[in-house]
């Protein structure tokens, strides 16, 4: 009898490098490491199938999912200004739904039931992995042998150094970091204690933003919503996504450090680092500012809210995430033309913005002679506007109970 199989999402590092054996070791079943490019930067992904191979897997299946990922997952954020609690740009968040799609397709590929992932119990991502697996494969199951096979980090140091595993040991890394191209996690260490202030080598994607370089000026062109060029050059989402980590990056744009709501019920204390998202997620709502009508720039920030807090909890799936994107994408069709930044030490300020397809009136907005507002319409609109206040104010005076505006102390 063939033996069942299991897809384990692998990133090379040493715990999915023993669970390798270790899910072998504890189901019988063969492994098939599946390793997907986000953009986290490091080994190359033909190193890491050799790795995995190495490391026991039965087949390596690797995919460079970077455009993707960035078409298909950090455009839809940036159109709906993702951003849990209104601070975090959704990083790690995002990339699960991706990675877990490669592993359904490697598991019909090689034929497994299972999907493993290196998550703890006490985190948002196994949650993701494992929502996402359900709407897309609900045939599929799914285990984390941190989590469900006791692989603390002491067994696994123990395990790969007993089986000569081709995976570093030594060096300990007291942080649990997550990186993609829309920003990096940092979690955990000395972090755990909400007072200490993060120290510079916990940084790898900005440069102190206490010493930065001269001012970076920069122009970011919007089509519909998607950044389509940088100054003037056009790029692919990616191309631009990384352009802008680079130059924010140097001006040390976009580090946030917050204590979030994990959607276990803990609260965590995060350290972030997204500076293309930042200076992404500013210019596209200084374009909407521009571009979108009242009424549906406000409830589009309720809509916003709720996008986010369904991706942050693992439903990209949904079907309310799509049609939520339905709305998203709809308001996106006047949201074009140019948002012009200065960048320089940890900020990114809008200092212009120009659009064909704007609402913004001069002639309307001017306090000049080129005035075309009717000022004599607003005496009547503000006396219908204010009608309730008046009926409501008349009332109280007649009880007594009028706004009490205190003794002129002149
Ligand atoms: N707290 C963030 C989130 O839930 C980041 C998680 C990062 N994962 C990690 N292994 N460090 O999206």
């Amino acid at each position: 009898m063939s033996k069942n199989r299991v897809v384990l999402a692998y990133s090379g590092g040493l715990d999915t490098s023993v669970a390798i054996g270790w899910i072998g070791e504890h189901t019988g079943a063969e492994v098939i490491a599946v390793s997907v490019d986000v953009g986290q930067g490091g080994e190359d992904l033909q190193a890491i199938r050799q790795k995995a191979l190495d490391c026991g897997a039965v087949e390596s299946y690797v995919a460079d999912a970077r455009d993707e990922f960035a078409e298909e997952y950090c455009i839809p954020a940036l159109k709906a200004n993702g951003m849990y609690q209104g601070t975090y740009p959704l990083v790690s968040a995002l990339s699960r739904p991706l990675i877990v799609k490669h592993l359904v397709r490697a598991a019909r590929q090689f034929g497994a039931d299972t999907m493993a992932h290196g998550c703890t119990g006490k985190g948002n991502d196994q949650v993701r992995f494992e929502v996402s697996l359900t709407s897309m494969a609900p045939d599929l199951k799914a285990v984390s042998p941190i989590r469900d096979f006791a692989l603390s980090r002491d067994v696994s140091i123990e395990y790969a150094e007993k089986h000569a595993l081709p995976i570093e040991t030594t060096k300990h890394n007291p942080f649990s970091i997550d990186q993609n191209l829309w920003g990096r996690a940092i979690e955990t260490g000395f972090l755990e204690d909400l007072w200490n202030a993060p120290t510079k080598d916990i940084y790898n994607y900005t440069d102190d933003p206490a010493f930065p370089p001269i001012p970076d000026e920069i122009i970011i062109t919007f089509d519909k919503g998607v950044p389509v060029a940088i100054d003037g050059v056009t790029m692919t989402p990616r191309g631009i996504i990384e352009e802008l980590n680079r130059r924010g990056g140097a001006q040390g744009i976009g580090r946030i450090d917050m204590v979030e709501d994990r959607l276990v019920g803990i609260k965590s204390r995060e350290i972030y680092e997204a500076p293309g998202a930042t200076i992404l997620i500013a210019a596209h709502q200084a374009m909407e500012q521009v571009t979108l009508e009242r009424d549906q720039a406000r409830f589009k920030r309720s809509v916003e809210q709720r996008w986010s807090e369904l991706v942050y909890e693992g439903h990209w799936f949904s079907p309310l995430r799509h049609s939520l994107d339905a709305f998203i994408e709809d308001t996106q069709a006047y949201v074009s033309g140019d948002i012009r930044m200065q960048l320089h030490g940890g900020r990114a300020v809008v200092n212009g913005r120009k659009s064909e397809t704007g609402l913004y009136d001069f002639g309307l907005a001017t306090y000049d002679s080129a005035d075309t507002y009717n000022q004599g319409a607003a005496r009547g609109f503000i006396e219908i506007f204010g009608l309730q206040a008046k009926l409501a104010a008349a009332r109280n005076v007649k009880f007594g109970k009028g706004i009490e505006v205190g003794e002129s102390t002149l």
